[in-house]
């Protein structure tokens, strides 16, 4: 039903701001959008991505050459939030979203396996997004489709340890200069491996952590030099 009205609105809804997008309007097209965010009492570190954030940073990313990834989409509440923004900006940027679409274990208690390649792509067209490609399969595998590519901005949004270090190995390299690398769960204490493997990452790459707050979601990020 849902998906049903998501359908219908879908091309009219791309022409409205995403950022104008009524609250209720993420409910039904599962988008993440401004409105949509509750901020937080106190600053957190926890509590999912924020959207206005991510919107700061592909303004940001506007002057810098290279595309746009998100590592880990799950549903793609903030893949296709980003898509929508790009293209409603006129910004000839590539997204670039990977995801196994497999979660985790049952054992993890948000396991994210609710969703497929399908679920994402189709709404990726609701929208008309063609400026948007998902690369189902484990990173160390879907990788492999951008290696010769350069990147502006990369979200990883991937909770644990051993995919925090693929990533980082993967895309810091291939990072424009001021391009920025933006992690959901660094100060989440839901997910210490992420943090555990960025410090790694810095120790070793000399890159240092820099945050950023919007809404009292603090979260933080490394730049390219
Ligand atoms: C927190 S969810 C992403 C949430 C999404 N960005 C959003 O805002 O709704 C984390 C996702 O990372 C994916 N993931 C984690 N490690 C992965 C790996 N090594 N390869 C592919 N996908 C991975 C999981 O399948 C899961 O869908």
């Amino acid at each position: 039903m849902r998906r049903q009205i998501a359908k219908a609105m879908g091309p009219v809804l791309s022409h409205v701001p995403v950022a104008m997008w009524p609250r209720i309007v993420s409910r039904f097209t599962g988008v993440l959008t401004p409105r949509a965010m509750t901020p937080h009492q106190t600053p957190s570190g926890s509590g999912g991505a924020n959207v206005r954030l991510l919107f700061d940073f592909l303004d940001k990313a506007a002057g810098i050459d290279g595309d746009v990834a998100e590592c880990g989409v799950w549903r793609g509440r903030t893949l296709i939030a980003m898509g929508l923004y790009l293209k409603q900006a006129g910004s000839p940027k590539k997204l670039w979203g990977f995801d196994s679409f497999a979660g985790f274990d049952e054992a993890v208690p948000h396991n994210f396996k609710n969703t497929s390649s399908d679920v994402v792509e189709g709404k990726a067209a609701i929208f008309g997004l063609s400026n948007v490609t998902i690369v189902p399969g484990y990173f160390r595998e879907s990788f492999k489709a951008v290696e010769n590519r350069r990147f502006s901005f990369v979200h990883i949004d991937c909770d644990v340890y051993d995919s925090y270090v693929e990533c980082l190995s993967f895309f810091y390299p291939r990072m424009a200069p001021g391009g920025v690398i933006l992690f959901d769960e660094y100060d989440d204490p839901d997910w210490p491996g992420a943090k555990r493997a960025v410090d790694e990452f810095c120790r070793s790459s000399g890159a240092s952590v820099e945050f950023a707050e919007k809404d009292n979601f603090r979260k933080s990020y490394i730049r390219a030099t």
